[in-house]
């Protein structure tokens, strides 16, 4: 099958998960080569946003992809406070040993705050926008509603855990719903989809016929379905 990612490219992939995989996260493979093609050929200009770090392994698939193609520095927020499903720890410490390791350190701004709070202060238009913190409902909704505002039309955003997690399956179900995004699509265990101030309910509709469809019935369960409709949605990144 045709590949639209080049050799070179795939190799910088390769490479790039071998680095983030040191790092404990629940970032899947397919889902980190997604981050690191946006960050590195997504359209639009503007700066890249993470909601929810931890201890960096999305972190650095976002910044291995933008700093390979001397693109934007990655915005990385999380309060480092341990407050993450009742676990104890301040991750920050070992937030910024990961991402030095990982040779990104120079490539990322670390907002150590709330994503409700760094909105405050911030003023910028955002082409990538990754929301991968609380897993609560009324905490993503607030994160997405908050940070999606300084998203550029033809920018992505990108939700997690919209799978198994019913905060963040519920908040994705309802971005589709708004008539706010066309080319929606799904990797793995994220919903991704382009602003865009043309896009009609029909197609949005069709989106979340199709994600029920091969939630169901196929994605989970037929490798090559789900790599076929991968390909199509990583053609208009590369
Ligand atoms: C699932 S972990 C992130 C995993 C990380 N993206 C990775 O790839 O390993 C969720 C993180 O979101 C952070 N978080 C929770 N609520 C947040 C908020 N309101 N603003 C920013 N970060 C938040 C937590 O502190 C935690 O570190």
């Amino acid at each position: 099958m045709r590949s639209f990612v080049d050799e070179q490219t795939k190799r910088e992939i390769a490479e790039a998960g071998k680095i983030a995989g040191r790092t404990e996260g629940w970032l899947s493979d397919n889902e980190g080569a997604f981050l690191f093609l946006n960050a590195r050929n997504g359209p639009c200009r503007g700066e890249i946003v993470e909601v929810g770090s931890w201890k960096g392994r999305s972190t650095i698939w976002l910044a291995k992809g933008s700093k390979s193609a001397k693109r934007e520095k990655i915005h990385a927020i999380d309060p480092h406070i341990g407050s993450y499903e009742g676990r104890k720890e301040n991750t920050y410490a070992q937030f910024r040993k990961n991402i030095r390791a990982a040779g990104v350190e120079d490539h990322v701004v670390p907002i150590v705050s709330k994503a409700e709070d760094a909105a405050k202060k911030w003023k910028k238009p955002v082409r990538f926008l990754w929301i991968d913190g609380s897993h609560n409902y009324e905490d993503v909704r607030r994160d997405v509603l908050i940070w999606e505002k300084f998203l550029v039309n033809g920018g992505v955003i990108a939700l997690h855990d919209t799978v198994f997690r019913e905060g963040p399956t519920k908040v994705s179900k309802e971005l589709i719903k708004s008539g706010k995004f066309s080319n929606i699509g799904f990797v793995d265990d994220i919903t991704f989809a382009v602003k865009d101030p043309e896009a009609s309910k029909a197609s949005t509709a069709f989106s979340l016929l199709s994600r029920e469809l091969a939630l169901k019935l196929l994605w989970i369960r037929i490798p090559a379905f789900r790599n076929a409709v991968k390909k199509l949605f990583f053609k208009q990144y590369v």
